[in-house]
């Protein structure tokens, strides 16, 4: 049985964030707890501020990179209110995530965060408010919530933590290119691999080619801070995450998780280093090179040579590596790890979804070769 799930209203517009309390109205929200981070607070925490107006609201601003079940059961705890209409994540993937988790917390003080599944009934008794701003992560469209324990990443995942109201504002968007270009190749990735993905269909590819162009061709304006750059990644940032949500990321989430926790690289950048050697390695699939061949339309060529060349190009012109040597980690040091590499991407659940049966001598070819 194929399934779309998204969020129910999605609201776009520069500006809307000022516009949060008859949004909310609207809504029937009339008591919240916002979730956000310092870095947001800091610099948006008045304009939030005002703008939820006569909302009653509750705040948790504390939220760190990649929560733990730790953070969030601590945070629960210091809760005042714990009855809210909704629970609204404002930030990037690190926010929304912790939000969903808070979520369910909320609505069901014994919830197991640590075990969500997709197969149980959440129960919430909360809505969900995603506003992302960040452009890349899809987390405000999906049902997916990554979170970490002892023992490292958690992905986990339920339809009923899709956000039900995602609302779009590019004006909360960072100015600073070290997050611009990772969270921007981040949504090109999610896009190239929702394309390939075993479970993609006809809906969740025509998002992700449209999600393709629209970054191509705007990644560089936004990068320059455009306005009309930056607010057509925003969405193109969305739109590749309700393509993946709905299909799957592959290879290149897949490799990029493995070498990204052993290098401490950031997520975009390690998807980014992997994402042509997975559409080599995926384009034996005739199907998929079926698809990565109107691809090629879109980026002024015929064939695949020429596509990988022209991905290259916007990978130099945007400053996103696509080799281990360019992050200036050394051969040997990058080597004695590639066991390791191996054995993580092996065990990526992102691996199910590539449509070419990739086995440890194929994975362990690619990391060689991409150094
Ligand atoms: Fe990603």
């Amino acid at each position: 049985m194929s399934l779309f799930k998204f969020p129910r209203t999605l609201y776009f517009q520069r500006d809307i964030i000022d516009s949060l309390q008859d949004i909310l109205l609207k809504e029937g929200i009339r008591k919240v707890l916002v979730i956000t981070d310092r870095n947001i607070l800091n610099n948006n925490g008045k304009r939030i501020e005002t703008a939820l107006g006569t909302i009653e609201r509750e705040y948790f601003t504390e939220v760190l990179p990649e929560p733990s079940i730790k953070q969030i059961q601590a945070a629960f705890l210091k809760l005042k209110g714990r009855e809210y209409d909704a629970v609204i994540a404002i930030g990037g993937g690190s926010v929304i995530d912790f939000s969903k988790a808070m979520a369910l917390i909320v609505s069901n003080p014994q919830a197991d965060i640590g075990s969500i599944s997709p197969f149980e009934s959440l129960d919430l008794k909360t809505k969900l408010v995603a506003i992302p701003t960040t452009s890349g992560t899809g987390s405000d469209v999906s049902f997916g919530v990554v979170l970490s324990d002892d023992d490292g990443k958690l992905a986990m995942g339920n339809y009923e933590l899709v956000p039900e109201i995602d609302i779009l504002d590019p004006s909360l968007t960072p100015v600073d290119r070290n997050i611009i270009v990772p969270t921007g190749i981040d949504a090109l990735v999610h896009s190239f691999e929702a394309i390939a993905s075993n479970t993609s269909n006809v809906m969740t590819d025509a998002l992700a080619e449209r999600a393709i162009e629209t970054i191509l061709f705007n990644l560089d304006g936004a990068i320059r801070n455009e306005e009309q750059a930056k607010d057509l990644m925003h969405i193109a940032a969305t739109m590749a995450g309700l393509a993946f949500s709905n299909s799957g990321t592959a290879s290149a989430h897949a490799l990029g998780h493995s070498f990204g926790a052993t290098f401490h690289v950031t997520h975009g950048t390690s998807v980014g280093l992997f994402l042509i050697p997975s559409i080599v390695f995926n384009s034996q699939d005739p199907e998929t090179m079926k698809k990565y061949l109107r691809i090629c339309k879109l980026f002024g060529v015929d064939d695949m040579d020429s596509l990988i060349r022209k991905i290259e190009e916007f990978f130099r012109k945007v400053g996103q590596p696509y080799r281990v040597r360019e992050l200036g980690i050394e051969e040997p040091a990058y080597m004695s790890k590639l066991e390791q590499l191996v054995a993580l991407s092996m065990r990526d659940s992102e691996l199910a979804f590539n449509p070419v049966l990739a086995g440890e001598e194929d994975l362990k070819k690619i990391f060689v070769n991409n150094y």
